[in-house]
């Protein structure tokens, strides 16, 4: 049976660290090595990870990040959903669409309710057959000194789970979004 399992950066082990970037390892190849140095220099106390496991085994991870965005002037928290992937043994199963659910459903207990993620144009059927919006306005990215600031690329694509539509107009994105 597989389900959902979240944990934090506090209950989470080495081992299913390693799981976790040997999957990434096949979409993102780096070395392992590579791997687990990005993933202790980029791990904020406050991240989520969100996992698919059957029987022991991780299947499937995404990252929820704690993050600000502006919305018409006012700021609001948000959860940014980063590093979606499936064991390439298991795609088109359905397991990214459960993993998107696994998310949302965490997003919905939250205070802010709100999620949204940076991919590439072509992975935008995926997130809108999960239920995910493209967002109307462009929004523009602030990086987290706040000295630089940028609007999204051509190919760029912003997507947003907004059930209470709290997203309505135009976004800033602040800090990192990858
Ligand atoms: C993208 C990814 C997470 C999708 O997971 P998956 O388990 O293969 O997807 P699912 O089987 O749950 O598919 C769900 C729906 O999205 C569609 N879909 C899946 N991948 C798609 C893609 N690349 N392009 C368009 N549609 C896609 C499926 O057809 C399905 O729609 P349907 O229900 O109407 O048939 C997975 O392929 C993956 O890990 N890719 C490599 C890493 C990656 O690119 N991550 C995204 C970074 S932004």
């Amino acid at each position: 049976m597989i389900r959902p399992n979240y944990k934090t950066p506090r209950d989470i082990t080495q081992e299913e660290v390693r799981a976790i970037c040997t999957i990434k390892d096949q979409s993102w190849p780096h070395s392992m090595e590579s791997q687990l140095e990005w993933w202790k220099k980029y791990t904020a106390k406050n991240d989520v990870f969100v996992t698919l496991v059957n029987s022991g085994s991780i299947l499937a991870f995404l990252r929820l990040r704690n993050r600000t965005v502006s919305v018409r002037g006012v700021c609001l928290g948000a959860l940014c959903v980063t590093e979606v992937c499936v064991n390439e043994r298991y795609q088109g199963q359905g397991l990214g669409m459960q993993l998107l659910d696994a998310a949302a459903a965490y997003v919905k207990k939250t205070n802010s309710s709100v999620a949204y993620l940076l991919c590439w144009d072509i992975q935008e059927p995926f997130y809108a057959a999960c239920g995910w919006h493209r967002t109307d306005a462009s929004p523009q990215i602030e990086s987290a000194s706040g000295q630089e600031s940028r609007p999204l690329a051509k190919n760029e694509r912003c997507m947003i789970f907004d059930p209470q539509n709290r997203l309505n107009g135009r976004i800033v994105l602040f800090g990192d979004v990858f």
